[in-house]
């Protein structure tokens, strides 16, 4: 789902009670060919008809977070192109997943996912790695969780 989406999709759930919600999402806004932004050498993304919104200073896991208030977010699934993910090899290495959190009990899971997908799925033979510690803005921290082969 697109960042610009998530308002609207999330706003008027029900209590999310502890799920695992799986957020693939960028921050990014799609341009349209025709948008002054898609040519403007300022944007460093033009050539991928997409741009960063601003969040404020806040992580994007931080923003996500806020609109499934009881859900505990692992992200995931969101930095390969969905087009190689059947392409598990390139340039002669092997592409990896990257998934971080900061429940170590859901990171599980979606690793599990993750790795579940694989003999039958696009993500065959894809390396699950967490994330490298990440650092938001406010100070929090989100611990690399254990390290998956392929
Ligand atoms: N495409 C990739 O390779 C890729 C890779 C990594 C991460 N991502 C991230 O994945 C997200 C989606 O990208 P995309 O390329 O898949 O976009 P997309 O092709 O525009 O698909 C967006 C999906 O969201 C659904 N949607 C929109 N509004 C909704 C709502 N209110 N309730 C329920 N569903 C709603 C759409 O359903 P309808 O079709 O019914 O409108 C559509 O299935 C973005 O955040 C992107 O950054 C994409």
């Amino acid at each position: 789902m697109r960042w610009s989406d998530l308002n609207e999709a999330l706003g008027s759930l029900p209590a999310w009670n502890d799920r695992i919600v799986i957020d693939g999402t960028n921050p990014v806004e799609f341009l349209g060919p025709d948008s002054p932004d898609a040519k403007d050498p300022a944007n460093p993304l033009d050539a991928h008809g997409i741009k960063a919104i601003d969040l404020g200073g806040r992580s994007s896991s931080e923003v996500f977070r806020a609109l499934v208030p009881g859900a505990r977010v692992v992200k995931a699934l969101n930095h390969l192109d969905v087009n190689v993910l059947a392409q598990p090899e390139a340039c002669g290495g092997q592409r990896v997943q990257f998934y971080s959190g900061d429940d170590a009990h859901a990171k599980t899971q979606v690793c599990k996912v993750l790795e579940a997908i694989g003999p039958a799925g696009p993500a065959q033979r894809v390396k699950l790695l967490p994330s490298a510690a990440m650092r938001s803005s406010s100070g929090d921290s989100v611990k690399p969780g254990p390290m998956r082969s392929p």
